[in-house]
């Protein structure tokens, strides 16, 4: 069933949480459709939401982009514009959109911000486009837009199947998925070390990755036994074990980073005290394992009740570093009313 075609005063708004790979994605098989080289694990966070209101038009020759009630950044438009074709093409619908979202996280830092941007955006415009997906469909979707997208679709611990195609030959195998988290009360605790804009984009220094470091394909290698590992340790409940494994995927990727020509390197020095700071956490008996992802900014995996104590000591350890502690939040979802 087509919906009526919405002009502008009508719209469909969803909002979606960014998400922290415990076990991460880094790199590329396929750019265009967006398919993993290996698969990740992760967990949507109950900060920073992005609200996305999308509405249709057949009066605009082209879609407008509003971040934060800015006109978006030049290359924000473009991947936007790029996504919403994707959209256009699988409906046969040529409406342009009026997009206008809300961040609640620093852009482009390291903190997940195109992960619940193109989450809320595939949800919205899925709807307003009269795209009727389930959630597993629409977090294929949202992987067009951004890898790690398509794993806030889904709340609490998700799985983001690696799959081998998309498309054509009717392969829908590149998919996320939520997992049971029974007996886990788990806390990531997101210390800001630097909110500014990273200098290399992920897209870029996965592409550099992929292309000059002698580590990258070990790497990939290790990461699929790490999926399983943590699968197990989650299923099992086994809190520390999911810390040893997140500490050694992320490090590991940071690795393959540094070992690119030339390298990349998004670690910092306040990074660095704060890994320091877990490290001592531990040697004192407390469960605390850091991530980090493609910028200076440090997550703490531990157990919801130490959290705070935990994000009093991280917070410590400088003055220009901000702490807020995440539980596991919800899937994307269409804000009541938001519907065609
Ligand atoms: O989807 P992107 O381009 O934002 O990829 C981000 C990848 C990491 O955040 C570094 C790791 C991950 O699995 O989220």
């Amino acid at each position: 069933m087509v919906p009526a075609i919405l002009e502008t005063g009508d719209g469909v708004t969803a909002v979606a949480h960014p998400n922290i790979a415990l076990v991460k994605y880094w790199g590329k098989r396929d750019e265009s459709l967006i398919l993993p080289a290996t698969g990740s694990l992760s967990m949507t966070l109950n900060l920073y939401p992005t609200t996305t209101t999308v509405r249709l038009t057949t009066r605009a020759p082209a879609d407008s982009v509003t971040m934060n009630s800015r006109p978006a950044p030049r290359q924000t438009h473009l991947r936007v514009e790029r996504f919403l074709n994707t959209v256009r093409a699988f409906t046969g619908r040529d409406e342009r959109a009026v997009v206008e979202t809300t961040n609640t996280v620093p852009t482009g830092a390291g903190l997940a911000s195109s992960a619940s941007g193109f989450a809320a955006l595939a949800t919205a415009a899925a709807t307003a486009f009269g795209l009727e997906l389930d959630p597993r469909a629409l977090s294929r979707l949202a992987r067009r837009g951004s890898g790690s997208a398509c794993r806030s679709i889904f709340g609490g611990l998700v799985v983001w199947h690696a799959g081998t195609g998309d498309g054509a030959a009717g392969d829908r195998s590149s998919y996320a998925e939520p997992i049971d988290a029974e007996g886990l009360d788990p806390a990531l605790i997101i210390a800001v070390v630097d909110p500014a804009p990273k200098a290399m984009s992920s897209r870029e220094a996965m592409r550099r990755t992929i292309a000059t470091s002698p580590f990258y394909l070990p790497w990939t290698t290790v990461n699929a036994t790490d999926l399983d590992a943590m699968r197990a340790a989650v299923a099992r409940a086994d809190l520390d074990a999911m810390g040893e494994i997140a500490e050694r995927s992320a490090f590991g990727m940071h690795a393959t980073m540094l070992a690119a020509r030339p390298p990349i390197r998004y670690l910092s020095p306040l990074s660095l005290s704060v890994l320091d700071r877990v490290v001592a956490l531990r040697a004192d008996g407390i469960t605390a394992y850091a991530t980090m992802d493609a910028g200076p900014n440090v997550k703490v995996l531990c157990a919801r009740t130490d959290a705070t104590r935990i994000a009093a000591a991280i917070s410590a350890v400088g003055q220009h570093i901000s702490t807020h502690v995440a539980l596991p939040g919800p899937g994307a979802a269409l804000l009541p009313g938001g519907g065609s």
